[in-house]
């Protein structure tokens, strides 16, 4: 068949189709289509902040179908997506679903039985019957209406040309223009009809141009040529949606922006991603000083992609994830110090992974996925305190149209996804949701840690005890300096000199203990200790707001 068209019947038939969800559905998720306002994504028509809180869900794999349609209906999985917290989902896509008529329009049934996947066909029959005889590019679009029906944003993701797994770094085919199934000239055909197709669904907000640029092939050239053609492509077909540009190595790698500008023949569109995995540095994360580590990799993170913000372009923080059992060391230390990065810059993000297992992927059946929040049958989270500490970045602390106070810092703990927040006027204090936080000013100079609008500062005290709020802020214990490598740690002296630090204990009251694991050591883990001061310029609470 000739590349990258589709037939005249196949046009009318998704023509048919998507009128009939046009017609069916109430109205757009919130207030789209989505602009740039300098580094902020906003609502075009309020030009209010819109945080895009996403989770990926996998489509892109040989049997080109979003995973888990055969445990549950689409409208339960959407609904759990919106329950979790979710407002936006990023959708793999491969190249060939638009280019290769064949395959786009074999049916689900035809496409699970290429791989013999018996069961999944007869889940899918149950759980969601009226997909399974359609034509593969049609149970996508269904899968997007889905979400829309549901208010929930879509992100296209060009995952891969080739349906399968993505990605590693030997040829895989896939990973930079003019490998074997990264034909640049198909892409942007392939760019074009997603565009195309998906124009009147006001649900899909943006497109990733190409998940992942990596390999041997890859350069700052041919970046700029093909990322440039595939961008004004996508507009070209679909001015209202974001276009999302991934950087090199896996992308992990966009400082070349510091001195070369990405150049457009439109605005308000571009947006920049990145993605942050453990396992890019081995295993460093466990087998060194954990502030080191995030010291070190925090800022290689903003040297090659984070900078970004300051320019003035959104930067989506688009596939970060661990180990959700919480057993992987190396992970749970890398997602601690990546949250704080990513609640700094109040990043628009999406985590890794929804789908709680495959109906096939790399060659094995009904794979589990231990990186997903839904569990294997797609019927519960997988883990409910793992999934509230990684939600918790969807609050955001700027931008244009938000309720707004004075600019003020927030005290974040990473490890749990919450702020530091007064229980009562003099305290004590603890950790609870990050828009129940006070309006925290730190001096420079002075090292004081006070509540704006109050007389109390932040005082030690003693070690062991829980931290103070007091009038009397002249003293050592209420001077306050971030230590070790990474600055995560708030150190300050007691009366009896000792170096101490902010802890949180069980009950989770923020206390006053030695600090801990500060250097060297690499068999413990400091993130209990670890406060990241975070600028914000929302409306405080006022709660205990008197005097
Ligand atoms: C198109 O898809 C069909 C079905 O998967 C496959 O057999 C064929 O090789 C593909 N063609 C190209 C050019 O990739
Ligand atoms: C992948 O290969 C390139 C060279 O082709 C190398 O520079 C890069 O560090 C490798 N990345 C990983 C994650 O192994
Ligand atoms: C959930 O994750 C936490 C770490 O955040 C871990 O301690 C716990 O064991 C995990 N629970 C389950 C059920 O996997």
């Amino acid at each position: 068949m000739k590349m990258g068209s589709f037939s005249l019947p196949h046009l009318l038939s998704v023509f048919t189709f998507i009128t009939f969800f046009l017609v069916s559905q109430t109205g757009p998720a919130t207030g789209l289509p989505l602009t740039t306002n300098s580094r902020w994504i906003v609502d075009e028509m309020s030009g209010k902040r819109v945080k895009m809180a996403c989770v990926n869900w996998v489509s892109h794999l040989e049997v080109v179908l979003a995973e888990g349609l055969n445990k549950q209906p689409i409208d339960a999985i959407v609904g759990r997506i919106s329950s979790m917290g979710f407002n936006c989902v990023r959708l793999t896509w491969p190249v060939y679903l638009a280019t290769n008529t064949s395959l786009a329009s074999l049916t689900v049934r035809q496409s699970f039985q290429r791989f013999g996947l018996v069961e999944a066909i007869a889940g899918i029959e149950a759980n969601n019957p009226s997909i399974i005889d359609l034509p593969l590019i049609e149970a996508y679009q269904t899968v997007v209406a889905g979400l829309r029906k549901g208010k929930v944003m879509v992100i296209l993701d060009n995952h891969v040309s080739n349906p399968s797994w993505c990605c590693n770094n030997k040829t895989d085919g896939n990973g930079f223009f003019g490998e074997k199934y990264f034909d640049p000239d198909l892409w942007i055909k392939g760019l074009t009809r997603m565009a195309t197709l998906f124009k009147n669904d006001h649900n899909v907000v943006g497109m990733s141009l190409r998940n992942e640029l990596r390999g041997p092939r890859q350069n700052e050239d041919d970046w700029y040529k093909y990322m440039q053609r595939g961008a004004e492509a996508v507009h070209a077909a679909n001015p209202n949606v974001l276009v999302i540009i991934s950087g090199l190595n896996f992308d992990t790698h966009l400082s070349f922006l510091h001195d070369r500008p990405f150049a457009l023949t439109f605005s308000g569109k571009l947006v920049f991603e990145v993605h942050w995995y453990s396992f890019s540095d081995s295993d460093a994360w466990a087998s060194e000083n954990a502030n080191k580590v995030c010291g070190v990799l925090a800022a290689n993170m903003k040297r090659q992609s984070g900078f970004l913000v300051k320019r003035g372009f959104p930067l989506f923080f688009s596939e970060f994830g661990v180990d959700q059992r919480g057993t992987k060391e190396n992970d749970n230390r890398c997602l601690n110090c990546a949250l704080a990065v990513a609640a700094e810059l109040d990043l628009d993000w999406a985590l890794w992974t929804l789908a709680g297992s495959y109906y096939y992927r790399s060659g094995i059946v009904g794979l589990e996925e231990v990186y997903a929040v839904l569990n294997w049958d797609f019927d519960g989270v997988r883990n409910e305190t793992m999934l509230h500490k990684m939600t918790s970045i969807r609050y955001p602390f700027q931008g244009p149209g938000l309720s707004t106070g004075q600019p003020h810092k927030v005290i974040f703990h990473p490890a749990t996804g919450q702020c530091v927040v007064r229980k009562s006027q003099s305290g004590p204090l603890a950790l609870g949701p990050c828009s129940s936080s006070d309006a925290w000013h730190f001096s420079r100079d002075k090292k004081v840690l006070r509540i704006r609008g109050t007389p109390f500062c932040l005082r030690a005290g003693e070690a062991g005890k829980p931290a103070q709020l007091s009038k009397d802020c002249a003293d050592f214990d209420s001077k306050w300096k971030p230590i070790s490598e990474s600055n995560l740690q708030l150190s300050t002296t007691t009366g009896k000199n000792d170096t101490v630090c902010l802890d949180v204990d069980s009950a989770n009251e923020i206390v006053i203990n030695p600090c801990y694991c500060v250097s060297k050591d690499s068999s413990c883990d400091p993130s209990r200790q670890w406060f990241k001061l975070v600028h914000s310029t929302r409306q405080p609470n006022l709660e205990f707001f008197s005097n």
